[in-house]
């Protein structure tokens, strides 16, 4: 027999061969698209630190569930820019808030659509932490976890398919899961953001959803990044509590903690490819320094490798044009 015995190469000489031994393929039906939706009329505001992205009235929506749907997206993700900001976040947890609103909305034009609704305060709060404070200035955990629920549940009650607090709260999964079951909404499932770190790649987010802290960081909440084996803790609680789905947050930087989730616990995993992944891409493609499409599908397919079964991400239509070209 000739040198070498075996040939890595002989299943990668073309594209049909190459495509019959794939073993990571992306489909549209991967992804979950962050919608921001801002008060007022007529509004469609570019994000600047991400481009392609816009905050969106509710009048204005049409056209991207419209697009959304022409590419296969099957599910979105709603975060909101309320009319006004408070100590204690009640814009979110209005019946006529601008998500509970933007949710009988998306499911008039498109009932097939599926509504992920964000559960968190930071982006209802004045002082813009994702729960409310103690006399101190503390994040106050406990006074936090009625709110979140009461804002689950005026999700739910305008039509929402599925609820995903991103608060990192303790006990804020079975507080919710309580409450929606206590008020007739056990179907209703719960995707949390399981292992979700204090990182800086949310940085371009914090613009879209005007929810910068106004002092300090969410340390005393969000995970240190360092941690792969607490992860797995607040995954393991998370479950515990009775969530659905458990998600890891940024995507990019900790392929080793979805893997591990994976692996470990067996459930439909969720990753978040968080606004800084995307513009970073879109900064260095601008300068045209990177293959745009090539790098953005490269990194879904990695998150995708890693063990995720649901990827939200800014990139979801290109992504999806892209898959289908
Ligand atoms: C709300 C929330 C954030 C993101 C999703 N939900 C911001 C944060 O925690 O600071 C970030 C998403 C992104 O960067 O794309 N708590």
């Amino acid at each position: 027999m000739s040198f070498p015995v075996h040939r890595m190469r002989r299943l990668r000489q073309n594209e049909i061969i190459r495509s019959m031994v794939r073993e990571t393929v992306l489909l549209p039906e991967d992804f979950i698209y962050p919608l921001f939706i801002v008060y007022g009329e007529d509004k469609k505001q570019p994000v600047k630190s991400m481009p392609g992205v816009f905050q969106l009235s509710r009048d204005r929506l049409q056209e991207e569930i419209d697009e959304l749907k022409y590419w296969g997206i099957k599910a979105v993700l709603l975060f909101g820019i309320p009319e006004y900001k408070d100590e204690v976040g009640s814009s979110g947890y209005q019946e006529n808030g601008v998500v509970q609103e933007a949710i009988k909305t998306i499911k008039d034009l498109c009932p097939d659509m599926y509504v992920i609704t964000d559960v968190c305060l930071c982006e209802y709060t004045d002082h813009g932490h994702c729960g409310v404070l103690d006399a101190k200035g503390n994040i106050d955990n406990d006074a936090t976890l009625e709110l979140l629920a009461l804002e689950a549940l005026s999700h739910v009650k305008a039509g929402c398919d599925m609820v995903a607090p991103s608060d990192m709260m303790d006990g804020r999964v079975g507080y919710i899961r309580k409450r929606l079951d206590e008020e007739g909404f056990s179907h209703i499932p719960i995707m949390s953001y399981a292992a979700k770190f204090c990182s800086a790649f949310y940085g371009p987010f914090r613009e879209a959803a005007e929810s910068a802290p106004r002092f300090g960081d969410r340390r005393t909440y969000q995970m240190d990044p360092a941690n792969a084996r607490e992860a797995l803790r607040e995954v393991a609680l998370d479950i515990e509590e009775g969530a659905d789905i458990v998600m890891v947050k940024p995507a990019l930087a900790y392929l080793d903690v979805i893997k591990a989730v994976k692996e470990k616990f067996g459930l439909p995993t969720a990753a978040y490819n968080v606004s800084g992944e995307y513009a970073m891409i879109k900064a260095a493609a601008l300068n045209g320094w990177l293959d745009e499409e090539k790098v953005m599908l490269e990194v879904l397919t990695s998150i995708k490798r890693a063990g995720a079964d649901l990827i939200i991400t800014y990139a979801a239509k290109d992504a999806a044009r892209i898959i289908r070209s």
